[in-house]
């Protein structure tokens, strides 16, 4: 048996994937997901070519290499759609909220990354980070140096990694010497699609930080490039914290909203991604549906800073779907781990529904809204996977195990030993683990509200192992 991995071999196991978007299927979820007690993914080269029950698949196969991964849930890798590459040395500083947590903590630590071999260090903890979370494709935010974010793509290069990542134009509101001017942005950024966008599995962001951060002619040559490069992702923060959405209004008197300075630059589309969202307007969220741009939850930010609690269930409005992925935002958020961040959005959705249940302000009651904030185990790994590639469009590539789409996975123990998940596994597992796929998505609840990155036992790249928990002994 090959246990290191394969890129033209097979591997059996117990599968859940999801097909379609579960918030369609209210009531019905299950029947957006997928679940194979027993069943066979092939890969070649990196991609998978087959998949499905073992007794099938495997006679269309016969000789393959098999490698068996026992007593585990495999997923689609997930995916990570907000986080900050050089806030990895960052995590959980302490005491203030955004604006002056930038000032007092990310942005002199951020200026450190102009040193390549500070840089080059800092990526090779990131992506090992990633892994042990089960995070396979991140859109990540670099710095204002092109050297962190030649850093980031080696790196991912190295790996092998789906990722998306640009260099990140501030120029105003942090200190001088993190500031790039809109040239130097536009000439670096051009330099760095050239040599990066497409090539093997990287792809570039049109990375403006946030409204604050970036002037007008900023604003302008993120336009220009998105005209020159229109195949290019756009990546960006919005709406995150009340001072910065006011200071946001002051810095661009001429634009109505927030949303407005996005779409004044030619910016608010496909392939952009705006992290938080948490006080846009129905309006605001009716514009980002229409022109098909997306919004990256990222809960656990959003309440280690005390932004705000997102309307998932707003944004979930079936007339006006918003495409969403969850970031984990670190250094906002304090963990690399999706399993967490999943269990803060459940929070989330459940504080957002003491709001909207009528008992406190009857004229807010919206019974859908709050019935659409509920995030089951359907919705959240979904959301994880499925869905963060559908946000960046990413869906024909990424997020399950159809055969064309890139072999990217987590295998997930349910059995890591917490004592928080003994109720959910007594509830789920049977002999040989979970039989339907009710049981399984009990088990997925129980590991994304009682678990944590230990949970992940193994995370695979292209085909390739990538990952694998260190042994502990559980005396
Ligand atoms: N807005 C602008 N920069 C940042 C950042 O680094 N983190 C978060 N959470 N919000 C931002
Ligand atoms: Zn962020």
């Amino acid at each position: 048996m090959n246990t290191n991995g394969c890129s033209n071999c097979a591997i059996r196991g117990m599968f859940f994937d999801f097909l379609d978007d579960p918030w369609k299927h209210a009531g019905m979820e299950h029947e957006a997901a997928r679940f194979v007690r027993d069943g066979l993914l092939v890969v070649k080269d990196g991609i998978i070519t087959d998949f499905g029950p073992y007794e099938e698949v495997s006679t269309r196969h016969s000789g393959v290499e098999i490698t068996h991964i026992q007593d585990r849930l495999i997923l689609p890798g997930f995916i990570d759609g907000h986080i900050h590459f050089p806030q990895v040395r960052v995590l959980g500083a302490y005491g203030s909220q955004l604006l002056d947590w930038l000032q007092q903590w990310i942005f002199p630590e951020e200026i450190k990354y102009a040193d390549r071999d500070y840089a080059r260090k800092a990526a090779g903890l990131f992506f090992d980070a990633l892994l042990a979370g089960g995070t396979t494709t991140c859109q990540a935010f670099t710095t204002s140096s092109p050297v962190s974010t030649e850093e980031f793509f080696e790196e991912a290069t190295r790996r092998n990694m789906r990722v998306i990542a640009g260099l990140t134009g501030v120029d105003r509101f942090a200190p001088k010497d993190f500031l790039i001017s809109a040239d130097d942005f536009y000439r670096e950024s051009k330099r760095l699609i050239e040599r990066y966008h497409g090539k093997g599995r990287n792809l570039y962001a049109i990375t403006p930080r946030f409204a604050v951060g970036c002037t007008g002619e900023m604003m302008d040559r993120c336009r220009q490039l998105k005209e020159e490069c229109p195949d290019c992702w756009v990546n960006t923060h919005i709406s995150e914290n009340p001072t910065e959405v006011r200071q946001a209004k002051e810095h661009f008197p001429d634009c109505t909203d927030y949303t407005h300075v996005h779409e004044k630059h030619g910016l608010l589309g496909p392939k952009f991604t705006a992290g938080h969202g948490i006080w846009l307007s129905g309006d605001e969220m009716k514009r980002f549906s229409k022109a098909g741009a997306a919004i990256s939850f990222c809960p656990l930010s959003n309440l280690f800073l005390g932004s705000g609690l997102f309307r998932l269930g707003r944004a979930k409005d079936p007339e006006y779907p918003v495409r969403l992925s969850i970031g984990s935002d670190v250094g906002g958020g304090n963990a690399f781990s999706l399993v967490r961040v999943l269990e803060e959005a459940y929070k989330v959705g459940m504080c957002n529904n003491t709001m909207l249940d009528g008992s406190i302000n009857p004229r807010e009651q919206d019974l859908a809204e709050a019935d659409r904030n509920k995030l089951s185990p359907y919705r959240a790994y979904y959301l994880a996977t499925l869905g963060g590639a559908h946000s960046l469009y990413l869906d024909d590539t990424l997020g399950n195990f159809q055969p064309g789409k890139e072999a990217d996975f987590v295998a997930l123990d349910w059995n890591a030993g917490q004592a928080a998940m003994a109720w959910h596994q007594s509830l789920a597992v049977g002999e040989g683990g979970p039989a339907t796929i009710e049981e399984a998505a009990q088990l997925l609840f129980g590991i994304m509200t009682g678990g944590d990155d230990r949970n992940v036992d193994e995370t695979w790249i292209a085909g390739q192992r990538a990952y694998k928990k260190p042994a502990v002994s559980r005396e």
